[in-house]
């Protein structure tokens, strides 16, 4: 696993990272978000023994990296932020070269480098040189670099930035598929990639957690959370909304779209917890309303982002 304790990384005076902690199981996607600037790629440096701490250590699958920082580095893929690639080699040049210094050359290196880049759909442009590749495909050269010696441990810094929608899917299905295997960590600032692959997500704001948790539990931090969403077809809104607030287990009600013909109305339940969704429907039918759509509210992750990460 990986066991990240008290890191800490001063540059000059400005604290970037403040004391972080927190482990990751193998079989784990661990999601590491945070405003620009909060620290999540000084953070990912120090873990890959790129930059020095000023504190604290990160202990990969029981070697420090700072003690043992070769021994931690063999056992780890990285993809750094905005893809560093030599840009004058070619795909098949870059990565026979990450095979060689990577010391796995000798055995079935060939394989290695062929099943690498077809598995990163980089078939079509083995032989370009990398400067003439597009930013996505550079992307997933530098994807392909992290992932060549089958480590035990990833760390991708924004894995998915620059790729186009199917590139993006493809490497999440790529990192679900690795994952129980591994133990992985990666940021983003798409948070609809931490509702689809990631396990749990740490939210980092002026290089400190401040949030430690599993994507379904921070949504329920949502202040809609549990509410009902329902569209209904032509109704007096003002008669609507007045009956259903008289209704039993309703806390509150609000009109958030009134088109005449559809009326769309959130109700937010007396006791946390509590499901309206059949009352709300029963109430519906005895007074002839006909419903569009009725859905519980799971909540909102940028919702959440926002409330916690929002200064002041
Ligand atoms: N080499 C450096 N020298 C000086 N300051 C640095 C250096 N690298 C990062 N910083 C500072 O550390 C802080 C954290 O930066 P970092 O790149 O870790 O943020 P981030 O969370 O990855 O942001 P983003 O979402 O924009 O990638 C910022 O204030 C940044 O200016
Ligand atoms: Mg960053």
């Amino acid at each position: 696993m990986i066991e990240v304790s008290n890191l800490t990384k001063y540059f000059l005076t400005n604290k970037a990272v403040d004391d972080i902690s927190f482990t990751v199981e193998k079989g784990e996607i661990l999601g590491f978000l945070g405003p620009n600037g909060a620290g999540k790629t000084t953070t990912m440096r120090m873990i890959t023994g790129f930059v020095p701490p000023s504190k604290g250590t990160a202990i990969i699958g029981g070697s420090d990296i700072i003690k043992d920082s070769l021994s931690a580095r063999k056992k780890m893929g990285y993809l750094p932020e905005n893809a560093p690639v030599y840009p004058d080699m070619t795909v098949w040049g870059y990565l026979n070269f990450c095979s060689e210094i990577r010391s796995f050359a000798r055995v079935n290196y060939k394989e290695r480098v062929e099943a690498t880049i077809e598995k990163c759909f980089l078939a079509e442009v083995k032989h370009q040189t990398i400067h003439t590749l597009s930013k996505g495909f550079k992307q997933r050269v530098c994807f392909a670099q992290s992932i060549l010696h089958d480590p035990e441990f990833l760390i991708f810094d924004e894995p998915t930035d620059g790729l186009d929608p199917n590139q993006k899917h493809e490497v999440r299905l790529m990192i679900l598929e690795m994952s129980s295997e591994k133990a992985i960590i990666l940021s983003t600032h798409i948070l609809d990639e931490v509702e689809a692959v990631c396990s749990r997500a740490i939210i980092i704001a002026d290089g400190r957690i401040v949030a430690d948790d599993t994507p379904a539990n921070l949504r329920a931090q949502s202040p809609i959370h549990g509410t009902i969403a329902l569209t209904v077809v032509n109704t007096d809104s003002a008669g609507l909304l007045a009956r259903l607030q008289n209704l039993d287990g309703v806390k509150s009600a609000e009109i958030l779209e009134d088109n005449r013909e559809n009326i769309k109305v959130r109700i937010f339940p007396e006791r946390t917890g509590e499901s309206l969704s059949t009352r709300v429907m029963s109430f519906a039918q005895e007074n002839n309303i006909q419903v569009a759509s009725i859905f519980v509210e799971q909540g909102r992750l940028d919702n959440v982002f926002r409330s916690i990460t929002r200064k002041g």
